[in-house]
Order: structure tokens, then C-alpha cells, then sequence
């Protein structure tokens, strides 16, 4: 007989935002924007900053994995593996991973950073559930937090209306049945890495007055290439991986998108003939949360989720990295 595949399964998610909230109005006083061209052009209205010094992406992070905890009566020494997709560590090292589990109380838990920009939480959730497949995991937590707000200038009007602070986290454990994380697609093309990255700070171009001068520890993003990456590559991976499933439009409960702009989404909700109802927006509330978009809509649309839901998740971001995931719901809230 063979062997049946053991699945992961998200049995819990919890959420965090900060509350300051940067509208439309209050970017309209900083640069020369308008409500009205951020709403057409990307579907936002507001997003959520972490106010504050020496607040970091690990605040985010602690935030959701305490309250996953709690809300999954889950005792934090039974966690073995924490993963945090980030962009925005809150320095290169120690890993933002290892903060949160030492904050958290998970003392039994080896961490991990992620770093695939917007595509970072499929990575990492991809990455976990390959430990809970083989067997030799039972309770990973798996995290997608961002403070794009360290990172963004706030003079650029084509940058500083995309982004905001936020965050999401999922417990990952063995599937008691047939539902769970059931295939995913990750893809990464390094050479659309010049369109979208941080140029100093790193090891090539290290922090100097220079560097500083230059604005080169903001994000550097070409949009309009970007952009056309984005509708092309989102669109495709969710096709292929329905094609890959046999799954028609009719079978998709839920597309839960990456949230970076609302014309990407609706190109993706097109390819693969979904209607509006289907498709998990809260983009207007938060903006590009980057690593936490996904978990936050997760957070924003539990109850809506019933078990047997056919959720098709679908990320496109720096790097280029894109990818697309496929989950059976595991739980009814
Ligand atoms: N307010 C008013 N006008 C603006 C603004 C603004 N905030 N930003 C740009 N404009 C102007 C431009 O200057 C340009 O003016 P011009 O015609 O006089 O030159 C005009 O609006 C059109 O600019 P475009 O850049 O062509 O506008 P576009 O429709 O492409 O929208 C945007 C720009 C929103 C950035 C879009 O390109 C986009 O969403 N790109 C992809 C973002 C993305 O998905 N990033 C990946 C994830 S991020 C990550 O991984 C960290």
C-alpha cells in the first residue's frame, strides 16, 4: 500500500498593525500626491506606521506570535522551529527570528530569517512545511512582518505611498486529515534585482556618508518595470498552479494576493477567472506590508475560511522573487 503524504497544516494565525495611521490626506501634506491618484493608481487609502525609537520589525513580530500563542493555547516551550520572512531586520544579526523567540519565551525553538522581499512568507511557509513533512517537526511558527516605513523616503512620491508597518504569523503542524498546505510554486529571476532593492548598507556598498548623501539606504524602485514583472509573473504562477491541480476557477474559494498594488491583483484575479467576491483585499487599510501582506489577510479573513476551502495564495517582489501556494483550509473558526 503506499504511503500517504504527511501535510502541514495552519491550525492558528494572528495579526498586528500599528496604530498610527497614515492616510492619503496626511501624504498629500508631505509630498506631491493626491488622494485621488493613490486611490486610482493602487487602491490605497491608508497604512499603518510603527511610531516610535528603537522600535523594530521584531515588535511586529512579537505582537502576533504572543497572541498566536494565547489564542491557540499554545505553550510557547513546545515550539521548535520559528521562521521570520523580513525585509526589514531589525539589524543584519542577530537574526529578527531569534529576537522574537527570546521575547516570546520559546527557549526550546532554533530561528531563522527569510528574506525573499514580498514573496518572503510563501518561502518561508513553503520552507516550513517541508520539516513538518518529513516528520521531524510538529509546531513551527512561521511569521511575515515588515516595517517598510524604516526603509521608505518619505520625499518620494512613487515610493512613499505604496508601503506601511504590519505584520502576520501561522502555526504550522501536522495535518489530521486531508486538508493542509497541498503544492506551491516558488520562482526567483536575480536579474530584476537592480529594479527594486536597498543599493547601500550592504557589504558591497557599506553605509558611508555617501551612501547617505545619496539616499541609497531608502528603497530604490524602478515601478513601472516592476509593475509589468508583477502583472505578468502573479497572473502566471496561479494559473500554472491551479492547471498543476486540476482545479477551475469554481474550485477556488479565496484568492489571498499579495497586496502591493490593486491593479496587480485584479490582473491575477483575471487570468485565472475568478470574480470580485473571491478575492481578499484589505491593500485600501494597510499598503504593502511586504513579508506580511499575506498573513495579514489571513488575520483580516479568518472567519470568512471554512474548512475545505480551496485558498489559492499568489506573491511577487524583490529579487525578482514570485511564487504561488495551494491550501486545502484546515479549521473553521
Ligand atoms: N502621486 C502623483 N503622481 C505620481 C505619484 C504619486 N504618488 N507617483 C508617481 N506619479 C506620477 C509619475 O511621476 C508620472 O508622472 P509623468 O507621467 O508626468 O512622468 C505618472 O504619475 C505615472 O507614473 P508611473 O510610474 O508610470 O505610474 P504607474 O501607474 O506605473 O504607478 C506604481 C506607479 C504605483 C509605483 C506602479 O508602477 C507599481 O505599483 N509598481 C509595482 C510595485 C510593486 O509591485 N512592487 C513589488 C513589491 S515591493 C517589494 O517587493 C519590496
Amino acid at each position: 500500500m503506499a504511503l500517504k503524504k504527511k501535510r502541514a497544516s495552519i491550525t492558528g494565525v494572528y495579526g498586528y498593525v500599528p496604530e498610527y495611521i497614515l492616510t492619503n490626506a496626511e501624504l498629500e501634506r508631505l509630498v506631491d500626491t493626491s488622494d485621488e491618484w493613490i486611490t486610482t493608481r493602487t487602491g490605497i487609502k491608508e497604512r499603518r506606521i510603527l511610531k516610535g525609537n528603537d522600535k523594530g520589525t521584531s515588535i511586529i513580530g512579537i505582537e502576533c506570535v504572543k497572541g498566536l500563542l494565547k489564542k491557540t493555547n499554545t505553550d510557547p516551550m513546545d515550539i521548535e522551529l520559528i521562521i521570520c520572512a523580513t525585509v526589514t531586520p531589525d539589524m543584519f544579526f542577530p537574526s529578527t527570528a531569534n529576537i522574537i523567540s527570546n521575547e516570546v519565551g520559546a527557549k526550546n525553538a532554533y530561528s531563522f530569517d527569510i528574506l525573499a522581499a514580498c514573496s518572503g512568507f510563501l518561502y518561508a511557509l513553503t520552507t516550513a512545511s517541508q520539516f513538518i513533512e518529513s516528520g521531524t517537526h510538529k509546531k513551527i511558527i512561521v511569521i511575515g512582518a515588515d516595517k517598510m516605513s524604516s526603509i521608505v523616503n518619505y520625499k518620494k512620491r512613487e515610493n512613499c505611498v505604496l508601503f506601511g508597518d504590519g505584520g502576520g504569523a501561522v502555526l504550522l503542524e501536522p495535518s489530521q486529515d486531508e486538508t493542509g498546505i497541498i503544492d506551491y510554486m516558488l520562482k526567483s529571476d536575480g536579474s530584476g534585482g537592480p529594479y527594486l532593492c536597498i543599493k547601500g548598507g550592504g557589504s558591497k556598498n557599506p553605509a558611508s556618508m555617501k551612501t547617505l548623501k545619496n539616499n541609497e539606504h531608502y528603497i530604490h524602485q524602478d515601478g513601472p518595470i516592476v509593475f509589468k514583472f508583477a502583472v505578468t509573473n502573479m497572473a502566471d504562477i496561479s494559473e500554472k498552479i491551479m492547471k498543476k491541480n486540476n482545479l477551475k476557477s469554481d474550485d477556488i474559494s479565496y484568492l489571498v494576493p499579495h497586496q502591493a498594488n490593486k491593479r496587480i491583483i485584479d490582473a491575477t484575479a483575471n487570468k485565472i477567472g475568478i470574480g470580485k467576491e473571491k478575492i481578499l483585499l484589505n491593500i485600501q487599510k494597510y499598503g504593502n506590508t511586504t513579508a506580511g501582506t499575506i498573513p495579514l489577510c489571513f488575520w483580516d479573513f479568518e472567519k470568512k475560511f471554512k474548512k475545505g476551502d480551496n485558498l489559492i495564495l499568489s506573491a511577487f517582489g524583490g529579487g525578482f522573487t514570485w511564487g504561488s501556494t495551494y491550501i486545502k483550509w484546515s479549521y473553521n473558526s
